[in-house]
């Protein structure tokens, strides 16, 4: 896949449906192919980078550019208007000749989130991981500024968090380069738009967590294998590469404890972008249905698809025994899972996981293509999101095995144990140099 995407002329996050969308358009009563529900009422936004100037296609990487929200407002059947924006930030308005937007900016971040946008507290909020400041937009997406909630939040924020259906509140886990090499921060903010309470929890070697799992009991904690790379920061670079030896965690945080309550679990080597749910089981264990790639940021520097795309996994991890068991639901490239929002941290019922069918590589699609620019979306309030696929329902038990024994899921041939020294140095070429080349393992470990 790396080869595919290697022979690609220039930067494949800069080509096609990744294209940079130059101008900003405002569109009114806007014509429908077929039909648009008419209970939708609402606007569905999505954020993504989008450079508003030249860049370096050898050394682009997707996650960095100038934001920008598109969103269409939907009201009665209709789609009332599509409206895209710029994210406000120093950046933009140095290039527009404009003062700096207004609001508190911690760690003088030149950049604006590009990553996430979503309603909460009354507020539109565009959102990125890594120490950016969520920035406030008006209901029509322009920029007001910088909103560390309402100057309650201590530094960085996160483009995922969770918002729990019961009490209203939105949870994070957050980081931020190179203010915290070590630790993240769990952030929880209140119904009010305040942050009502955080936790620093130690970890090492800076590691990227993009997103967080919410269950009754735990805020979880993705600990894996991207971390910082110095050599790739001084270069000026995205400056976060493929590290096994860091290990691969998930930390149970009790979500009114401290960091000393923290349990880790090991888990298998591996990168999570995007869990889909997660929830408690009456043994006390969790179930987290997730986007599993074998690894990231490993050869190609670009993005997250030169190496391996995600196939849908469920693991099932138990805080008490510290145990992690591993099942492949869907093989098939799958990226961006929805959990029907209105019932988190309880069993999954409606889902969405597309495929990443507008990928960089051109590879197949297997179902409906998501908008390939913007990184993440979420729905906003007052609009429900519209199931497309349950790939839970297709959920089919594979075969496991102990330990860290893993066997082939196409050709059923079981692979060679391995050692954890040599499991953390590099399991996705053992994957491949299987007869088959399926990338699509299951597998069951166990952990003292
Ligand atoms: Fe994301």
């Amino acid at each position: 896949m790396t080869d595919t995407i290697n022979a690609a002329a220039g930067n494949p996050y800069l080509q096609g449906n990744y294209g940079p969308v130059a101008e900003e358009v405002t569109a009114f009563d806007l014509p429908v192919v077929g039909e648009i529900p008419a209970e939708l009422a609402g606007r569905y936004l999505r954020n993504g980078p989008n450079p508003m100037s030249e860049v370096d296609q050898s050394t682009h990487h997707w996650f960095i550019g100038d934001g920008m929200v598109h969103g269409v407002r939907l009201l009665g059947g209709k789609a009332e208007w599509y409206r895209n924006r710029y994210v406000g930030s120093t950046s933009v308005s140095q290039r527009r000749g404009q003062p700096d937007i207004p609001g508190r900016n911690w760690n003088d971040n030149p950049g604006g989130p590009n990553t996430n946008v979503g309603g909460f507290a009354g507020t539109t909020w565009a959102m990125v991981e890594a120490g950016g400041c969520p920035v406030e937009l008006t209901y029509e997406l322009e920029t007001v500024g910088r909103n560390d909630f309402f100057g309650t939040l201590p530094g960085a924020y996160t483009a995922h968090p969770k918002v729990d259906a019961d009490t209203g509140e939105m949870h994070a886990v957050v980081y931020a380069l190179p203010q915290w090499l070590d630790h993240v921060q769990y952030v929880v903010v209140g119904t009010d738009g305040r942050v009502r309470r955080t936790v620093d929890v130690p970890v090492n070697d800076g590691p990227m967590v993009h997103d967080m799992s919410l269950t009754q009991k735990y805020a979880i904690v993705y600990d894996m294998p991207v971390t910082l790379n110095i050599e790739m920061a001084m270069e000026g670079r995205f400056p976060f590469a493929w590290n096994p030896g860091h290990g691969s965690r998930l930390g149970f945080l009790p979500r009114e404890g401290e960091a000393v309550d923290i349990v880790w679990v090991d888990v298998p080597i591996s990168y999570v972008f995007h869990p889909m749910n997660a929830y408690d089981q009456a043994d006390g264990s969790v179930v987290i249905d997730l986007c599993v790639y074998d690894t990231m940021f490993e050869n190609d520097l670009r993005g997250p698809f030169g190496d391996n795309f995600a196939r849908f996994e469920r693991w099932v991890v138990n805080p008490v025994t510290r145990t992690c068991s591993t099942t492949v639901i869907d093989s098939s490239w799958v990226e961006f899972p929805r959990h029907r929002g209105s019932l988190p941290a309880s069993p999954t019922a409606t889902a969405t996981a597309p495929a990443p069918a507008c990928s960089p590589a051109g590879r197949r699609s297997s179902s409906t293509c998501t908008p390939a620019r913007s990184r993440c979306s979420i729905m906003a309030p007052a609009a429900a999101p519209v199931s497309r696929s349950s790939s839970a329902a297709r959920a089919a038990p594979m075969r496991t095995t102990a330990g860290w024994s893993r066997s082939c899921t196409t050709c059923r041939k079981a692979r060679p144990n391995w050692s954890s020294s040599t499991r953390r140095t590099s399991p996705a070429r053992q994957w491949r140099a299987c007869c088959c080349r399926s990338a699509s393992p299951t597998a069951s470990t166990a952990t003292g």
